[in-house]
């Protein structure tokens, strides 16, 4: 059976206000309910997490959440908690994104909060990529160790909490190097799928891989056709719902 794509949109630190953050979420889900081979899921500021829940309507779009911390409870100023997110009703939440890891989230805590995530009863969404490319292909090294340095907390029957966003960091943001290559892309999607499987003893086909750096309207279809993944994790993108509606409605035509 065809499995939906799954199309998450990562808000970062955007919009200004909840007035706006409800009218973007209104717009993306008048076109994400419309659409049956696309899950969708938004990912706002903290901030808006309640304010959106009460706008999901149906299961096609709903909302995540971007960061979570490795305790439930305690004297973490500013931190927000899985269980936390779990008591509101978020089922997913992103973790290890390049932009905390590059504000100093190390392996370790990225691998402490992918567990008590996944203890919370969430999805993770476990975000790897690296910085650069080498020509040595050294980035295939970093990316599999990124990977089986997250998971080492997390047993096997629970793998499928899981969902893998490779996201290239010279391809993200407006200050990206190049776009990546489709090709860059199903590399690290083979890539993951071989760490999977001599982690798990399967074939790795099992965790859902997404891509993310740049996708827009454009080459939104390309990657899901031609990388082997399973969806998207959108930035900028996500922001204006007609672009991300046209993503949207991309991926719901890919077979
Ligand atoms: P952009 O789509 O803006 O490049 O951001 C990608 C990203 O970091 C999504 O998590």
């Amino acid at each position: 059976m065809k499995t939906k794509k799954l199309i998450i949109g990562n808000w970062k630190m955007f919009p200004v206000n909840a007035k706006d953050a409800k009218a973007k979420f209104v717009a993306i889900k008048k076109v994400a309910s419309t659409l049956r081979n696309v899950q969708t899921v938004i990912c706002p500021p903290f901030v808006y997490v309640s304010d959106l829940k009460k706008l999901v309507t149906g299961h096609r779009c709903v909302v995540g959440a971007q960061n979570s911390w490795y305790e439930n409870e305690g004297a973490f100023t500013g931190e927000v908690s899985p269980a936390m997110l779990s008591s509101l009703g978020v089922e997913s939440v992103i973790v290890g994104h390049s932009e905390r890891r590059a504000n100093g989230e190390t392996d370790d805590v990225v691998s402490k909060k992918v567990a008590a995530a996944i203890k919370a009863g969430l999805t993770v969404v476990l975000c790897v990529g690296e910085r650069e490319r080498d020509q040595d292909g050294d980035y295939m090294k970093l990316i599999s160790n990124q990977l089986k340095s997250a998971l080492q907390g997390v047993q096997k029957k629970d793998f499928n909490k899981l969902v893998i966003a490779y996201e290239p960091v010279w391809a993200i943001g407006k200050h990206a190097v190049r776009a990546a290559s489709t090709d860059d892309a199903l590399e690290i999607s083979i890539l993951i799928r071989k760490t999977f499987a001599d982690m798990c003893g399967k074939d790795g086909s099992c965790v859902p891989i997404l891509y993310g750096g740049s996708v827009d309207a454009k080459n939104a279809w390309e990657f899901l056709l031609k990388s082997q993944v399973d969806g998207l994790l959108v930035g900028r993108a996500s922001l204006d719902p007609k672009v991300f509606a046209e993503i949207l409605k991309a991926a719901d035509t890919t077979k």
